[in-house]
């Protein structure tokens, strides 16, 4: 068995010895041995502290530390971890509230009725649900879809913020009076938030009204419209 491996193992040697000498041959006297970014420790995830040699985690690894969350009593009632989803390297990112009954069953954001209607309004963006990324505050689903108390929106909202600081899109919009409050960390009414650019960790953000609030109120489609065309300014500006 031990012979076996020194065998093997010096023939793996012998190819390596052979490939080198092949490369200075050609006369490539070095190898690059940048460090894969990979291997780098990741950066605190206080946002003050980027810089140095670290790299920002990724979505996997953030979803793997929250890992089966009990960190609040949220857990208790839900089905399904509602993460969020979409396209990672999207310049926008919607942060809607919480997963409603059909988002706790599938385990995906916005897919009962206020994401369909969600989804034709990215549509007349000329975008698609694939083309950006969809994420809420709250990660489980509230009984009855009551509002979150404190307590759930503290042990949920690290775990948005590093999915932000990951993604770091160009346009941030926040779906609803809950996002917006939580995100910008104010009491202001929803009415006096919307249609006006605010500042996330410098990202910008866009305060809207929820697509479930829309389904109630047809009428609040238009200053929606509004906000989102704002929004398309901002990004075209990124692509051009
Ligand atoms: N409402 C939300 O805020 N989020 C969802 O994912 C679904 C409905
Ligand atoms: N109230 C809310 O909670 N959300 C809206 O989007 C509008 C009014």
């Amino acid at each position: 068995m031990v012979d076996r491996f020194q065998k093997e193992l010096g023939g793996a040697l012998d190819q390596l010895r052979g490939l080198l000498e092949d490369l200075q041959r050609l006369g490539i006297e070095q190898i690059s041995t940048a460090p894969d970014p990979f291997m780098q420790p990741l950066c605190s995830r206080e946002p003050e502290s980027i810089g140095g040699p670290c790299r920002i985690e990724t979505l996997e690894e953030i979803r793997a530390d929250l890992g089966d969350c009990r960190r609040c009593g949220l857990s208790e009632a839900r089905t399904r971890i509602v993460f969020g989803e979409g396209h990672q390297a999207s310049s926008l990112v919607l942060v809607g509230e919480a997963p409603g009954r059909e988002e706790d069953r599938q385990g995906m954001p916005f897919v009962g009725e206020a994401g369909r209607l969600l989804e034709r309004i990215l549509f007349a963006m000329g975008l698609s649900r694939e083309g950006v990324y969809i994420c809420n505050v709250q990660k489980c689903r509230p009984p009855r879809n009551r509002d979150p108390l404190p307590e759930e929106i503290a042990a949920c909202e690290p775990f948005l913020r590093r999915q932000l600081r990951a993604l770091r899109p160009r346009v941030i919009v926040s779906l609803g009076r809950f996002s917006a409050q939580t995100l910008l960390a104010t009491s202001e009414p929803i009415g006096a938030l919307r249609g006006r650019w605010q500042s996330y960790a410098g990202i910008d953000l866009m305060p809207t009204y929820h697509p479930a609030y829309l389904l109630r109120n047809p009428a609040a489609k238009r200053e929606v419209w509004e906000d989102m065309k704002q929004v398309m300014v901002r990004l075209r500006h990124e692509d051009a």
